[in-house]
């Protein structure tokens, strides 16, 4: 008794969780990419915070930097569904899926040199990490400019 009342109402969410799935699949796919950048983003500005004295955290460099490359791997899967038809608010450009391989490319060099940044920063060279640092801030700026609205 008390399982079949159980099934019933699995079914019964079942089929409301299932009826809106265009709108709230959009919703998540930006809601998830979103919180990748922000992943990025959080990785990107304590790394710098690090690297510029404003905090005494300098035994966490290599886990931020870590930390970046990891997301920044999860970015290119992050943005494979294109909300460009929804109306779900958002700064990324229709444009993205328009030109996937040239976006992807920038995502995946943007990865690169995160990795770059983590060897950089396990070899302890401070100038090598500062300009790994601005190579993988130039990969940020290069792709906002032309892929994300103002
Ligand atoms: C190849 C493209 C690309 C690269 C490289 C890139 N971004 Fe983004 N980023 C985007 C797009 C597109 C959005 C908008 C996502 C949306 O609103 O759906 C975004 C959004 C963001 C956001 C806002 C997230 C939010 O809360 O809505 C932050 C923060 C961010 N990026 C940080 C970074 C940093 C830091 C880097 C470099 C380390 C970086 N991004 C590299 C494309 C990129």
């Amino acid at each position: 008794m008390k399982f079949a009342a159980l099934a019933a109402a699995a079914a019964v969410f079942a089929a409301t969780a299932v009826a809106p799935v265009a709108a709230s699949a959009n919703e998540a796919a930006v809601k998830y990419r979103q919180n990748n950048m922000k992943a990025v983003g959080a990785y990107m500005q304590n790394t710098v915070a690090v690297l510029k004295g404003e905090v005494p955290y300098a035994e966490q460099l290599e886990a931020n930097a870590l930390g970046l490359a990891a997301a920044a791997k999860l970015s290119p899967a992050a943005f494979k569904t294109d909300t460009s038809g929804s109306d779900v608010k958002t700064t990324a450009k229709a444009d993205i899926w328009q030109n996937w391989e040239k976006f992807e490319g920038g995502l995946t060099m943007m990865a690169e040199r995160s990795d770059a940044l983590v060897a950089a920063v396990q070899g302890g060279d401070k100038a090598a990490i500062g300009q790994a640092v601005q190579a993988v801030g130039e990969t940020c700026k290069t792709c906002h400019d032309n892929f994300r609205t103002k």
